[in-house]
């Protein structure tokens, strides 16, 4: 019997048109808005973003870094019996983009659909992918975080403009004889829905409502302290570990001094933390798939070592996963 779900396979895809903080300084510039690299370095470790054309959606980005995860997985697309996208920017409202992809990647006839926690959805994804597949629900499941967050970005707003980017991170989950995937530990809360959110919504052929990003950051940055390392303990002690026997931490990258002072928290040193976000900026639901392809295809992190995947983001969402590669 399979007890297990394991990752087999990662990909990553950024798209090609890649902003560094002085350039977006400059084309903010134009429009009155003012911002500089040391201030958004200095603030946020990030140094550059990616945005996607126009007619590129969250599902075309999936798709490249699904691609990749099977090619590295050496699993065919039509071996997969599951596809959850974690995405807050879906193609259309409905149907799901895990549908709209899973035609794009020739997976037709699995399971699909989305999963909406913001940042952390890739956390939510991945750790309802584990569950299916350890019921027997599903053997081969990709699980994708995808975002063309430059849609909902308010450009006359500095304070959240500079922070985020597009992009998507994907890996396949299989079922295995041997772990994989040890404990996982989600949450929310409901009443912070106001710090971080896109509060319009589409009503009679408009949108009521603001349809970009408004984000209180001082709020965020002080809840996403706490919730990560009470997460992360919480996701140790289910599996019977402690902070000491992470090989790699691989957080949302969202800003270096959240992972700065969650890492501190922890007792682990910034060498053991995987770091993406000077690269990409906050690509929410993506960061995380995205850092660990990174890490995985840089030779950092190994088959075998221990893995901390962590997440915190709108809603107020967050959560962790322990895993052995
Ligand atoms: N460029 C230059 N100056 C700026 C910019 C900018 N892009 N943005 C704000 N400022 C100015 C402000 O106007 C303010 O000026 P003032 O003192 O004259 O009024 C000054 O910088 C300080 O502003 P604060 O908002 O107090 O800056 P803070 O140190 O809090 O940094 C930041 C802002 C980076 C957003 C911080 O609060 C933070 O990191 N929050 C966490 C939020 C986060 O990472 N969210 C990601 C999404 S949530 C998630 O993924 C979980």
């Amino acid at each position: 019997m399979t007890l297990y779900s394991r990752i087999t396979g990662t990909g990553s895809y950024l798209p090609p048109r890649r902003l560094t903080n002085d350039e977006l300084a400059a084309e903010l510039a134009t429009q009155g808005v003012e911002t500089s690299d040391d201030w958004i370095v200095e603030r946020t470790g990030i140094r550059a973003r990616h945005f996607a054309a126009p007619d590129v959606c969250s599902s075309d980005l999936g798709v490249e870094a699904a691609r990749q995860a099977l090619q590295a997985a050496g699993v065919l697309a039509t071996d997969i019996d599951l596809i959850i996208v974690a995405t807050s920017t879906p193609d259309m409202v409905f149907p799901s983009t895990a549908c709209i992809l899973q035609n794009k990647l020739g997976a037709n006839g699995c399971a699909a659909f989305d999963v909406q926690a913001v940042c952390s959805g890739f956390i939510y994804a991945l750790t309802v992918a584990d569950a299916m597949i350890k019921t027997g629900t599903a053997s081969k499941a990709l699980v994708i975080g995808a975002e063309v967050f430059s849609r909902i970005l308010d450009f006359k707003d500095r304070t959240t403009c500079v922070l985020f980017g597009d992009g998507a991170g994907a890996v396949v989950l299989e079922a295995s004889d041997t772990p994989g995937i040890l404990a996982s530990d989600l949450h929310a809360d409901g009443k912070h829905v106001g710090i971080l959110c896109v509060p319009g919504h589409v009503s009679g052929g408009n949108v009521l409502g603001s349809p970009l990003l408004k984000m209180d950051g001082q709020a965020v940055f002080k809840l996403a302290v706490g919730l990560l390392d009470e997460a992360a303990r919480t996701t140790l002690a289910k599996a019977g570990k402690t902070a000491a026997d992470i090989d790699w931490l691989v957080p949302h990258q969202a800003n270096i001094r959240i992972m700065q002072s969650t890492a501190r928290k922890l007792k682990l040193s910034m060498d053991k933390v995987i770091v993406t976000v000077d690269q990409h900026g906050n690509t929410s639901a993506a960061s995380i798939p995205l850092a660990l392809d990174f890490a995985v295809r840089s030779g950092k992190v190994k088959p075998g070592e221990l893995l901390m995947l962590e997440g915190v983001g709108g809603g107020f969402t967050w959560g962790a996963v322990l895993l052995n590669l």
